[in-house]
């Protein structure tokens, strides 16, 4: 049977194919999947209060397939304490998604089949199967080296069928952030060009050092970009990745022009869970500022500190570095290609890791991102746990 031809675009999951390849190699420590630590209990118990008392008011109807209302105008004010400054009428163009991925697929649809969208390099590497799923096509570029914006990557990479530009910061698997003096001047280029800029920032909330490292979002560098951009975020890194809760604000630019982008929306999943809003909006509620988090990434900020010097020690390298969340993603300690490092470690010292091939390196112009891995290190990893395999893996 003729199935669609987007099913020729997809891959082997980036970074499931590698859980797998490191598992069937031995490997009983994983480092492989990126999976936040755990918040603290009050806070799942609100989550849980509100969601369990939501599902006894009994309604049996479909939720608002936009995504509640009060939960949009919670982001709203959430949003606003973390580098991204949305207005009231935003809950408008706002749609809560089933995680960031349901919002990403969403906005790579709306393009005509054939488009091209700039994909910002390093970078989670599923994204490229989320812009084929939709019948485009994702182009690795490098916009940003040593945290400056380069113009002639830009250009190089952008032809007729360029639609929008892909950022992610603080980024995966980086853990950068980009200075907003930069980051703005990459959004003035695009607006220069009549690009879409997505931004998917789910990472936002856990930064070490928001004086140190701050995080703007483009929604914030004034209105002609403002309404160019569609910003998309999730939960998936503030409560957990298994309530599957995420938001989209479309930009204006889209909206505006097709008066049909409600409803294709609301063909994906006709809304997200009625009873997961409701937890998830008790918790903004609470404090929009998340106080919660800050031991959370105290937390990380601790290991990540204790795997940056172990991993230096042991001969990696470590070109970019780390401002926030519980990833790394260094170079193999002997400089060796990480498709081969990840599986001789994962068969003699018993450690999981993805190869820097899952985060572009697999393209052409990219091959110096193959002596990377990335090291994901939450899941509730203990400190003293982690310390004690790492001294096993870097002996
Ligand atoms: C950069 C980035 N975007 C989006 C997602 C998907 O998030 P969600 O769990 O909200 O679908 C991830 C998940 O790891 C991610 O790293």
């Amino acid at each position: 049977m003729d199935l669609t031809k987007n099913l020729d675009g997809i891959k082997p999951d980036p970074i499931r194919y590698w859980v797998k390849e490191c598992k069937d190699a031995g490997a009983t420590n994983m480092f492989t999947i990126g999976v936040p630590d755990k918040i603290p209990k009050d806070i799942l118990e609100t989550f849980a209060k509100a969601a369990y008392d939501k599902e006894l008011e009994g309604i049996t109807g479909y939720p608002p397939f936009v995504g509640e209302a009060g939960l949009k105008e919670a982001i709203i004010d959430m949003e606003g304490r973390f580098g991204a400054t949305l207005s009231p009428t935003d809950t408008d163009n706002m749609y809560v998604t089933i995680g960031a991925s349901q919002a990403l697929q969403f906005f790579f649809s709306l393009f005509q089949q054939g488009s091209e969208i700039l994909v910002n390099t390093p970078c989670w590497g599923t994204i490229f199967n989320m812009v084929a799923h939709s019948g485009n096509k994702g182009v690795p570029v490098g916009l940003f080296e040593s945290g400056k914006f380069v113009k002639e990557n830009a250009d190089a990479a952008t032809t007729e069928k360029t639609k929008a530009v892909y950022i992610n910061y603080p980024a995966n698997p980086t853990a950068e952030v980009m200075g907003p003096k930069e980051l703005k001047r990459m959004c003035e280029w695009a607006v220069s060009k009549d690009l879409q800029i997505v931004t998917d920032e789910p990472y936002k909330y856990v930064i070490f050092d928001n004086d140190k490292t701050p995080y703007e979002s483009p929604v914030s560098f004034g209105q002609e970009i403002n309404e160019n951009v569609s910003l998309i975020s999730s939960f998936s890194k503030i409560i957990k990745p298994d309530i599957r809760l995420g938001f989209i604000r479309v930009s204006k630019i889209i909206m505006d022009s097709h008066k049909m982008v409600g409803f294709f929306f609301r063909n994906l999943s006709a809304g997200a869970t009625r009873s997961v809003q409701a937890g998830v909006e008790a918790v903004i509620r609470q404090d929009p500022s998340l106080p919660f988090l800050k031991d959370v990434v105290a937390g990380y900020e601790k290991k990540s500190e204790l795997v940056q010097k172990m991993l230096t020690e042991w001969g990696c390298e470590l070109p970019y570095k780390p401002a926030g969340t519980y990833m790394i993603f260094p170079t193999t300690h002997d400089g060796s290609d990480s498709e081969d490092w990840v599986k001789k470690i994962a068969a003699e010292r018993k450690c999981g890791f993805v190869p820097g091939t899952s985060f572009g390196g697999a393209f052409d112009g990219f091959g110096h991102l193959r002596s990377h891995f990335r090291m994901g290190f939450g899941a509730g990893m203990e400190y003293e746990n982690l310390e004690k395999v790492l001294s096993d893996l870097t002996r």
